[in-house]
This record gives structure tokens, sequence and C-alpha cells, in this order.
């Protein structure tokens, strides 16, 4: 039964968890006793995320792309059993065009990263939820701030929070949410905005009702409040420093 305030023993699966928010999560998690598999497409990403976070005994690495059906069920494939399970994954390398530059290949890699990845897991990864797990994707705040060269990223978000509702229905009791985040300082960033990260995340700071832009650890510590609180389903947790009122 995954209640309770820790999550001693319980183990948990982050799609994502080599990089930015889902490493957050990871290490928060590790620190809060979970047994933690981190997933991700790169080799030297899980391996550097794992010397960061100390080569704990309770966590592991897997290399699989979510996007990829056999993958995901090889995910799965033991009898093991995990409390819960959370994706921030995503690929949006050179996704941010105009219309008239827009490469339907990257529009549909995105689309794949962001609703298929999310779709298997919750295909393949519910029969193996403990009683009173859940399931966490991650949209954004694309979804509700669009702006010119986002238009595929806004879609993807606004259509992974519509999944979120429906799998929360045909789920049930597993829960299923998201959260949203806010522009958060992670190496997604050098791929959107390379040279320009440091001035146009400042930029976005000066605007915000909190004065800063979102930390990893922002975001993984609303994600572990979705994971603990059983009274949780079919919601969008915003974590973007008040970023859809400016
Ligand atoms: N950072 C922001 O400001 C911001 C704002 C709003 C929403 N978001 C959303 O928040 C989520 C997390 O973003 P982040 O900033 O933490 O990104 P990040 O630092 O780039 O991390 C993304 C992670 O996803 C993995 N990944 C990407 N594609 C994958 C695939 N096909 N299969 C398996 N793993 C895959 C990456 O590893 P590999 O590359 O090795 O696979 C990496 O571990 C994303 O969904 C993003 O769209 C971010």
């Amino acid at each position: 039964m995954t209640t309770g305030i820790g999550f001693s023993s319980q183990h948990v699966l982050i799609v994502g968890g080599s990089s930015g928010m889902g490493f957050a999560l990871a290490a928060k998690l590790l620190g809060m006793d979970a047994k933690v598999t981190i997933v991700g497409r790169s080799s030297e990403k899980l391996t550097a995320a794992q010397q960061q976070l100390a080569s704990s005994d309770r966590l592991h690495a897997v290399i699989a792309d979510v996007t990829r059906e056999q993958e995901v069920a090889r995910l799965f494939s033991s009898a093991e059993k995990f409390a819960h399970i959370v994706t921030t994954a995503a690929d949006i390398t050179d996704v941010y065009r105009l219309l008239p530059d827009l490469n339907v290949d990257t529009a549909r890699r995105v689309l794949d990263s962001k609703i298929i990845g999310p779709l298997l897991l919750a295909k393949h990864g519910s029969p193996r939820l403990e009683v009173g797990g859940s399931i966490t994707f991650t949209s954004g705040i694309a979804a509700y701030r669009p702006a010119a060269r986002g238009s595929v990223v806004a879609a993807v978000n606004g259509a992974l929070e519509s999944l979120v509702y429906a799998l929360a229905v045909e789920l049930a009791p597993i829960r299923v949410n998201a959260v949203s985040p806010g522009w958060v300082d992670t190496p997604i960033w050098e791929t959107v905005a390379g040279d320009r990260k440091i001035d146009v995340l400042n930029a976005m700071a000066s605007r915000l009702p909190v004065g800063r832009i979102g930390r990893p650890s922002d975001i993984a510590d609303a994600i572990a409040g979705i994971m603990q609180n059983g009274f949780i389903t079919g919601a969008v947790v915003h974590v973007d420093g008040g970023q859809r009122l400016v």
C-alpha cells in the first residue's frame, strides 16, 4: 500500500531521471529511502547521473526510449512492482520554429516523447503498480502561454493534460496526474535558447510574481507531493511561479 510520509522500500520509476527535473526527483526520493530506477536513452547521461547520485544501492539505471513500445514493455517485463511511475521525458530538439520552417518529423518526435511515451507507460506500467500507486506526467506552461515558434510544444502539453483526465477515469483507482512546470533552469534550455539561456531566463524571472525562475527541486517537490497524496487524481498541478498570470 503506497501511503505515508516517506517512500521507504517503495520503488519509483522515473523516465527522464538522468537530467533536470527527473534527476532532482530521483535525488529527492533517494533521500527519502525510496528505491529508484531512472530511465533515458543516453548511457552517458545515465552514468553521469548515477555518479552524481553517489551510486546508492537503491538506484538503478535502464537505457530505454519511451517512444518505443518494446523498450517500454521491457521495463515492466519482470514481476517487480512499482509504487509510482513518473515521466519527465521530452525530445524537443529543433522544434521551436515558425510554421514555414517546421519539420514534421521533428514535430512527431515531440509528440512521441510526450504523448505516445506516457500512453505506453500507462499501458505497460499500470498492471505493475501496487495498490495506491500513481502515474505522473509532465506537461508545461506552453499550453497556457503559447508563443510564436512554440505551437507544437503548446499542442502537445495541452493534449497530455487531456490524456491525464481520460486515464484517471480509465485506470482508477490508479491515480493519474500531471505537473505543469513554468520555466525551470535545466539542461533543456541549452537546446531551446543556446548561448542566450541566461538572458532569456533572467528576463522571465523579472516578470514573474515570485521573482525567480524555477529550480528542478521545485518540480520534484510537487511530484513527490502528488505521489503521496491519495486524494489527487485527474489533476494538473501548476508549478510555474505565477507565469500563467503574467
Ligand atoms: N525546463 C523547463 O523550463 C520546462 C518548462 C515547461 C515544461 N517542461 C517539461 O518538463 C519536462 C522535463 O524537462 P527538463 O527541463 O527536466 O528536461 P531535460 O533536462 O532535458 O531532461 C529530459 C530527460 O528526458 C530524457 N528523455 C528525452 N527523450 C526521451 C525518450 N524518448 N525516452 C526516454 N527518455 C527520454 C532525457 O534523457 P535522454 O536524452 O538520454 O533520453 C532526459 O533525462 C519535459 O517534459 C519538458 O517538456 C520543461
